[in-house]
């Protein structure tokens, strides 16, 4: 069925409930196509706050603050999923809101995410939904160890996750909210795939990347992925498909597992992903401005990639080797920091590193070398 689309055109206000570094490389493609661009969010000169032409400052659960930002928009997105879905139900009823509550609410809630995977047949990790030690010790004897505990809500970068090798670590872990306890897969790979979606059901997916983890945070992203072309076409069709289930409009990022049984969905994000950083420059339209054109019911542009390329997150223990080697960087190497206010958190993500390359390992090294990544640290088990 196709759906009469009213485009929102420049200089039309985006308003963005959020004001990280997805929010900023979003309003900065937004503003180059010519929109005002406004955000919320709790921190005062956000790093998307910085590069808008105003900030709202206002907690997530803040309905008077986001209807402030919903007042002065023409489009209202969101940036992250931990933003209040039921301030964006409200904000639906009276205001353009493209990617809706439903997206969020689902997509917010490991619990009902899989529920909604399990539910239109996509592969997902065997899990059990538990709320207490005892349902979570009877769930792993189910699974068979390892396991992995996730909170059902407000986690990202492994943040409420713990692994559980054998039953002697369940006195090492509290269950006191809703939970997810998943069989800890032995992986071949990690992949993912982001897919733009129009009201209009019309999709494009940007090329796989391959994501590779060190301590539960994405380390880098190669593309093209190393990866079967028919295991890339099984990944892309997947997530096409799982955007469609969703009734995406906007952005729908995919992180898959590629195991010896296949392809498995690990979880989802409705918004741009850090994984598709490496559409800036790399390939004709970055997920940026495509996240712009599919809530604006602009056509959505070509995703072609333009060379092969490595990304490389800088998180803040490794800005000191970074700006040691800053003005020597070769020309291939482009930097992005996203603008974090105070002194460098360790373990928290501050920018990132493109390079163009041939030679992924190789740059990867070198990357690792100018970032002081300690290489011998513990990587995920
Ligand atoms: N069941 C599993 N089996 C094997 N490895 C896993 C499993 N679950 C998680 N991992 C590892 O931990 C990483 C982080 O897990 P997950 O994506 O669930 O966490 P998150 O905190 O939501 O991360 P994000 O930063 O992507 O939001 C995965 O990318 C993978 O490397
Ligand atoms: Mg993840």
């Amino acid at each position: 069925m196709t759906t009469k689309l009213r485009a929102i055109l420049p200089p039309a206000t985006i308003g963005i409930l959020g004001g990280g570094q997805l929010g900023r490389m979003t309003a900065m493609a937004a503003k180059q196509m010519g929109y005002r661009v406004i955000c919320l969010d709790p921190q005062p000169g956000s790093p998307c706050g910085q590069v808008c032409d105003h900030q709202i400052v206002g907690s997530f659960d803040d309905y008077k603050a986001a209807r402030e930002l919903a007042a002065h928009s023409d489009v209202i997105v969101y940036e992250f999923e931990n933003i209040s879905a039921a301030v964006v139900a409200q904000l639906e009823q009276e205001f353009c809101v493209p990617q809706g509550s439903r997206l969020l609410e689902i997509t917010q809630n490991r619990v009902a995410e899989k529920a909604h995977l399990v539910h239109n047949g996509f592969p997902v990790v065997p899990y059990r939904v538990v709320e207490n030690s005892e349902e979570l010790a009877a769930a792993a004897t189910a699974l068979g160890y390892p396991v992995v505990l996730k909170s059902a809500i407000g986690g990202y970068d492994g943040k409420g996750q713990a692994v559980i090798k054998s039953p002697a670590d369940l006195t090492e872990v509290n269950v006191s909210d809703q939970s997810v306890v998943e069989k800890f897969l032995s992986l071949e790979g990690e992949v993912s795939v982001i897919v733009a979606r129009r009201a209009d059901g019309e999709a494009a997916a940007f090329p796989i990347g391959q994501n590779v983890h060190r301590g539960n945070i994405l380390h880098t992203t190669v593309v093209p992925a190393r990866l079967s072309s028919q295991l890339s076409l099984q990944a892309t069709a997947l997530g096409v498909r799982i955007a469609e289930s969703l009734g995406v409009v906007g952005l729908l990022a995919v992180e898959m597992f590629v195991t010896a049984q296949g392809i498995i969905v690990n979880e989802l994000a409705p918004r741009p992903h850090n994984s598709g950083h490496y559409t800036l420059g790399a390939c004709y339209t970055s997920q940026f401005e495509q996240f712009v054109r599919a809530v604006c019911g602009l056509p959505l542009a070509p995703t072609t990639l333009l060379y092969p390329v490595v990304m490389v997150n800088i998180l803040g223990e490794h800005m000191a080797g970074l700006m040691e080697h800053f003005v020597t960087l070769p020309p291939e190497v482009k930097v992005h920091l996203y603008g974090k206010s105070g002194a460098p958190v360790a373990r928290r993500k501050i920018g990132h590193i493109l390079i163009t390359t041939e030679q992924p390992e190789q740059a990867i090294t070198w990357a690792e070398k100018v970032l002081g990544v300690q290489v011998s640290a513990e990587v995920d088990a």
